[in-house]
This record gives structure tokens, C-alpha cells and sequence, in this order.
């Protein structure tokens, strides 16, 4: 037995290369006489007298280090304070331990940067929904004579701008900042294309304070993208046409096919012309319910009860020619598209829709034609209205008679007239049919 444990304290300080404290002063804790204790507030201490620090041999305190005697460093794996200098928790591939006034200390190893420049300098970018978080590496930059302590956004450097901090990223030691993803914010610069929202900023990277100084500062351009939705497109619209209804359901207009381009408060929309309605909620539970948009119906006015309503979506599906309802039912977002008519003798359009959150249990009742009534039984419908300014360019009679127009503008002003007609009727009899 003896023999054995020769041959594994052999083994282990051959490994280690370790020599463990030994002296006597300060004392062992498992000194007779001593009968020492550790504990996370005060360290070791003998249990005899507490005034006395004594160095332990086993221990399950998170800082042991602190109980080893100047120039001892605790090994987990002997277990002992030992002179050699280790480092709890394990140095990264890139840094080697060292003793740091006289603390263990997980250092840059300078031989895994040598011969690296400043073409070497990639920080990591990460684009999330709502932050952007930028990290530069810590022990490439100081190797290069750059002082990432002194690091700041360009536009701004105001405290709550430049937060920074250190964190390990795919084993490496970096300095990362977080940014908004809103525009402004920061000195934040925001563009949009037709499919990308993209936020830009800058980096600045400071000097190390040395005599010799052998670099500039790096100003770092850095952007983010994100594809355009219904949902964000609104966030940088200026005044998007959208309103919302009780259970946080959004109701939007937009031009493009894609429902990335809101149409504005201040935009006019022509007659004929697509608007793509779009409908979504937020902080809704998109594994038990969809997004079912019941109706939909245009009036001259913001009255919802207003006589003139045309209706164009009914029992979630399209009740005139000139709508598509190209999603209803299925998720957390429902799209409409109509080609924009008019109603006579007014300016603007009223859009009403109606939308109720459709259990999923439901199951494809949720995206079905459904003119009977039962499925709306129970469910609260909430409604939500927008206006939408029409262009007031257009005279259907001359426009009808023109050989000048393109067929797109034929086929705008014949539906123009359709929905012209059908309103008379509507004003005589108040009863709807659908189209056709
Ligand atoms: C430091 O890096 C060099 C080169 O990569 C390597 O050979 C050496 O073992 C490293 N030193 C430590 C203590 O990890
Ligand atoms: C810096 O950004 C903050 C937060 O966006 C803002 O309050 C402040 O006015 C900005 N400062 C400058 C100089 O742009
Ligand atoms: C740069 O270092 C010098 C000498 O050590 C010191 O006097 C000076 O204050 C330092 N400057 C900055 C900005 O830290
Ligand atoms: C970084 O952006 C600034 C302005 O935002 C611009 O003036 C500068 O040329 C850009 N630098 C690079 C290297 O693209
Ligand atoms: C962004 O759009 C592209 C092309 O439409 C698509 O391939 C990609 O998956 C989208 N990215 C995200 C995060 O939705
Ligand atoms: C709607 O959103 C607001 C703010 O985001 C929140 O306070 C409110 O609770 C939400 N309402 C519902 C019904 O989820
Ligand atoms: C709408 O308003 C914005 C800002 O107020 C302006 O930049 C834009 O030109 C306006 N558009 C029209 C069609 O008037
Ligand atoms: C309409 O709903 C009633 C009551 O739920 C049901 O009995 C009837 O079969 C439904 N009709 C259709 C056409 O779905
Ligand atoms: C549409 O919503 C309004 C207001 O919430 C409500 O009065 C009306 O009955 C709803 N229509 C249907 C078909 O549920």
C-alpha cells in the first residue's frame, strides 16, 4: 500500500514538476496544534488561534490561492500550494500563466502573435434582433500596440454609448461591445435597400501610452443587416399607415409585394394600383394560435359603422375579383393584397379588418373560407383601422375612354368603376353581395 502511494505521488509531482509548501511557517492547517479551518469569507485560519493563517492541503473554498504563502500557487491536481504557477480556471490556448504580483495570472503568449499584423485584426461581429455586439481581441491588439481599454464608438464617445467589457469567445480572450439595433442610437447610421435594413458604425481603437509609438489608432467600419419583414420595416418607416388592435395585433399598409415598404401618412396611393395589407401580432404564443383575419372592408369614412362599407375579405377569405388574401390563418402574420379602389366622391379609403387569434386545436378551420358564423362564436374579434390617402389624378371617364393608357391603367379604372357601381347599389339596398 505503502508502494503504491510512492508510486502515484511520484507520478503526480513528475507530472507537475511541483514542489509542495513544506515550511512551517505559516503552519499546515492539518497541524495537531494548529487544527485549521477554511472558510469563503476569511480564508484559512487556525482553528487554535484566528489571528493565524495556516495553508491548506485540501480545500473546497473557490479562492484557494489566496491561502497559499507569497510564491505558492494552488494545484488542483497534486492537491497542494504548490511553486509552480498555475492558474485556476485553465489559461486559454492563447495565453500561458504567469505570476502577476505574485498572483497567478493568465497572460498573452506572446510567441503565438509573433509575426501577426494588423491585417490579422478581424473582429468578431454577431447581429442579433436587438443588440450588435462587436469583439476585438484582447492579446492581437495589445501585442500590436493598440490599448483596447481606450476603445470607443466614433460617432459618440459618450460613458453609456462605450460600454465594454471582456468575455471568452471561441477561446479567445476578446473585448466586446454591445450596441442597439435602433436608429440614431449612438451615433448609429441606418439604411434601407429594397430586401435589407442595414445599421452602421464605427470603432475607434486607441494607443498604447509608450515612447516609441509605431501605429495610429484603428477606426473600424462595421454593419449589421437584416432582412426586411412586415414587422420591421415598420420600425424605420416615418410615419407608417398601421394602427393597432387591443391584443397588440398590428395593422399595416404597404407597396411592395414583399410587405417591406410601408406606405406613409403622407404618401398618396393610385387608384388600380396594389396595396398589400398586412396584419401581424407580436407577444402572441405562435404554437397555439395563428393570426386569422375574419374581414376586411373599406368606408369613406373613420366611422366603422359608416353605410358605404365595401367589403373585399369576408369569412377570411377574398369576396371581390380584385383581392388575393395570399396568407390567413396559418402563423402569426396574415397578408392581404387589394388593388386600391375608390369610393366616389371621396379622397381617402378607410380600412377596417377584423382579426381574432384562431386556437390551434382549430386546425385548418383557422385558414379556411368559413361563412358560417360558428367559428367566430367565442372568439373576440378586434378591429383595426387605417386610411390611406388616394391620388386624386384619376377622372374614370376619361380615363376609361383613352387609348393612351397602358392596359395595367385600363384594367385599374374598370375596377374603379366595378367598385363605383357595386357602392350605388350598396346605398339603395344595403344588403352585399359578393362580386361576380
Ligand atoms: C506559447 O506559444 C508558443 C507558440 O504557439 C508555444 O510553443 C508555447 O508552448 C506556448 N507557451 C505556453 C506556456 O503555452
Ligand atoms: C450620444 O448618444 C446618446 C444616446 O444616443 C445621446 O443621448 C447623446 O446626445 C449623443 N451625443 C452626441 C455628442 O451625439
Ligand atoms: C502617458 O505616459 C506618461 C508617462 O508614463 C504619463 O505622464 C502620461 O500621463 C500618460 N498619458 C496618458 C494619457 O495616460
Ligand atoms: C468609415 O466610415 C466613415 C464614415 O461613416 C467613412 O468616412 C470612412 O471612409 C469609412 N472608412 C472605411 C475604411 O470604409
Ligand atoms: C434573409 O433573406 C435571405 C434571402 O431571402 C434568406 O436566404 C435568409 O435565410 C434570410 N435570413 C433570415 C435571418 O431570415
Ligand atoms: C401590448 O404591448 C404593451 C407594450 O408593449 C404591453 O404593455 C401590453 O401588455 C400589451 N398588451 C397585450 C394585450 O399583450
Ligand atoms: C413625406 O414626408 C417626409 C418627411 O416628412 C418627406 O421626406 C417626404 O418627401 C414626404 N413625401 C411626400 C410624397 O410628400
Ligand atoms: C355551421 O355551424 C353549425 C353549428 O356549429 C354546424 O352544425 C354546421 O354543420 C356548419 N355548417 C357548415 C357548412 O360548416
Ligand atoms: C368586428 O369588430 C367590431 C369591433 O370589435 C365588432 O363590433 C364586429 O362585430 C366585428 N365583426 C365580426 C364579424 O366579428
Amino acid at each position: 500500500m505503502k508502494y503504491i502511494c510512492l508510486i502515484v505521488l511520484a507520478a503526480l509531482l513528475k507530472h507537475a514538476g511541483a514542489v509542495c509548501y513544506s515550511g512551517t511557517d505559516p503552519v499546515m492547517c492539518t497541524d495537531t496544534e494548529c487544527n485549521g479551518f477554511c472558510s469563503e469569507d476569511n480564508g484559512c485560519s487556525c482553528g487554535s488561534d484566528e489571528t493565524r493563517t495556516c495553508v491548506p492541503t485540501t480545500c473546497d473554498i473557490t479562492d484557494i490561492s489566496r491561502c497559499c504563502p507569497s510564491g505558492y500557487f494552488w494545484n488542483s491536481n497534486i492537491p497542494c500550494c504548490s511553486d509552480e504557477v498555475t492558474c485556476d480556471p485553465p489559461c486559454l490556448s492563447v495565453e500561458k500563466c504567469a505570476s502577476v504580483n505574485d498572483v497567478a495570472t493568465c497572460v498573452c503568449n506572446v510567441s503565438t502573435y509573433a509575426g501577426k499584423t494588423i491585417a490579422d485584426f478581424r473582429p468578431s461581429l454577431s447581429c442579433q434582433t436587438n443588440v450588435m455586439v462587436i469583439s476585438v481581441s484582447q492579446c492581437l491588439l495589445t501585442h500590436l500596440g493598440y490599448d483596447y481599454t481606450n476603445m470607443h464608438l466614433l460617432n459618440n464617445d459618450s460613458d453609456i454609448c462605450n460600454i465594454h467589457y471582456p468575455e471568452i469567445v471561441n477561446n479567445n480572450r476578446v473585448e466586446s461591445m454591445q450596441l442597439k439595433v435602433d436608429s440614431g442610437w449612438c451615433g448609429n447610421k441606418m439604411t434601407v435597400d429594397s430586401s435589407k435594413v442595414y445599421y452602421k458604425n464605427s470603432l475607434y481603437i486607441g494607443i498604447q501610452n509608450k515612447s516609441v509609438i509605431t501605429v495610429n489608432p484603428i477606426l473600424f467600419n462595421f454593419t449589421c443587416s437584416y432582412n426586411l419583414t412586415m414587422q420591421t420595416s415598420l420600425n424605420f418607416a416615418l410615419k407608417p399607415v398601421q394602427s393597432l388592435a387591443e391584443f397588440n395585433g398590428t395593422l399595416s399598409a404597404y407597396k411592395n409585394p414583399d410587405y417591406t415598404s410601408p406606405i406613409q401618412a403622407n404618401d398618396t396611393v393610385e387608384v388600380g394600383t396594389y396595396i398589400y395589407l398586412g396584419l401581424f401580432v407580436k407577444d402572441a404564443d405562435g404554437a397555439a394560435f395563428t393570426l386569422r383575419v375574419e374581414e376586411c372592408y373599406a368606408t369613406p369614412t373613420s366611422d366603422p359603422l359608416d353605410v358605404n362599407q365595401v367589403y373585399f375579405v369576408r369569412g377570411g377569405c377574398a369576396y371581390t375579383n380584385d383581392v388575393v388574401v395570399e396568407e390567413n390563418g396559418k402563423a402569426l402574420e396574415a397578408r392581404i393584397k387589394v388593388s386600391m379602389f375608390k369610393i366616389q366622391g371621396q379622397t381617402n379609403v378607410y380600412i377596417f379588418c377584423n382579426a381574432t387569434l384562431c386556437p390551434n386545436t382549430l386546425g385548418d378551420q383557422c385558414n379556411k373560407c368559413n361563412n358560417n358564423v360558428s367559428l367566430a362564436k367565442g372568439s373576440s374579434y378586434v378591429q383595426a383601422m387605417i386610411k390611406i390617402q388616394l391620388s386624386g389624378k384619376c377622372n374614370p371617364h376619361t380615363a376609361y375612354h383613352t387609348e393612351l393608357y397602358s392596359y395595367s391603367h385600363l384594367t385599374v379604372y374598370t375596377v374603379l368603376l366595378f367598385h363605383i357601381n357595386k357602392l350605388t347599389s350598396i346605398q339603395h339596398t344595403s344588403v352585399l353581395h359578393p362580386a361576380n
